[in-house]
């Protein structure tokens, strides 16, 4: 996939993230085009979802610049630039109420965002609320509340809500926790078809285990306490040195039909 020609959707620079003593982010860089695909890995507390909250327009940097989809932070109404983004997250789900109709908790994500209600939706946005929970194989429990669904449904029900207003960008904080191993096949088969969906959003993943990336994505940025350790196509970032060197643990990688495997070397 070529990436010189599209058009820039996240552009973060020189962002620092400081909460108190704490430095979250420390001088980060980051470009995501149109047509590319991301994994963001790193140990726990290395800054994946504080970047994902930047990305997502959740939050501001503490110094440095953010741009989003064209729209400068600071300079734009967030609650506008909101519904061009989808956003998951183990925190997202926990909002979610388990009496809720799963095909309500994809249709309302339009409604939701831009906080309007409605008694009624458009008959466009059922048919392509049905059209999501098919292609993310929820269709089947549309009329279950959300709390009875497994973890897996529970997945895949909120990437169908993610997509439904239609994002420029999506990005996706673990959503491979706590699935077993076919739920994780199911999830890296879907992920694969979106990402070589010449149509679909910019795509951004958070994952801990780099057998969850899905082939086709086409680059990865690799953050260790609060700083970006490499960036760049796959090929070149998730490598047995840089990956030993994130997560300070000596490790073998292999690369086989587009998908990664790592484990301690020696
Ligand atoms: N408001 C805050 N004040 C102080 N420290 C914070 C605050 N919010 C987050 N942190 C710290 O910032 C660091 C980065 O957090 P973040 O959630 O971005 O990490 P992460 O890479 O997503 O980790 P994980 O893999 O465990 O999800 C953590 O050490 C966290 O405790
Ligand atoms: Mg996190």
């Amino acid at each position: 996939m070529a990436s010189v020609d599209s058009e820039p959707v996240v552009e973060i620079r020189d962002v620092d993230v400081i909460r108190g003593q704490a430095h979250l982010l420390r001088r980060v860089d980051w470009t995501v085009r149109a047509d590319q695909r991301w994994v963001l890995l790193g140990p726990n507390g290395a800054g994946k979802t504080t970047l994902l909250q930047l990305a997502s327009a959740q939050m501001h940097p503490s110094s440095g610049e953010v741009r989003i989809l064209g729209e400068t932070m600071g300079a734009v109404d967030v609650f506008e630039l909101r519904p061009r983004i989808g956003l998951t997250s183990a925190a997202i789900a926990q909002r979610i109420s388990a009496a809720e109709r799963v095909g309500d908790v994809v249709v309302s994500a339009g409604y939701a965002v831009v906080g309007r209600w409605r008694e009624r939706y458009d008959v466009h946005d059922l048919t392509r609320a049905a059209m999501l929970m098919q292609q993310w194989g929820v269709a089947p429990m549309a009329h279950r509340p959300f709390g009875t669904l497994s973890e897996g449904e529970r997945k895949r029900t909120q990437i169908a809500r993610a997509l439904m207003t239609d994002p420029e960008l999506l990005l996706l904080d673990e959503p491979g926790a706590g699935l077993d191993l076919a739920g994780r096949e199911d999830l890296v088969s879907r992920l694969t078809d979106l990402a070589r969906d010449a149509y679909a959003p910019a795509q951004v993943l958070v994952t801990h285990h780099v057998e969850e990336i899905p082939p086709g994505y086409t680059h990865a940025l690799l953050l260790r306490e609060g700083e970006v350790l490499a960036a760049g196509p796959v090929g070149d970032v998730l490598t047995a040195p840089l990956l030993s060197e994130a997560f300070a643990l000596p490790l073998t990688v292999q690369r086989q039909d587009g998908r990664f495997t790592a484990r301690r070397s020696g």
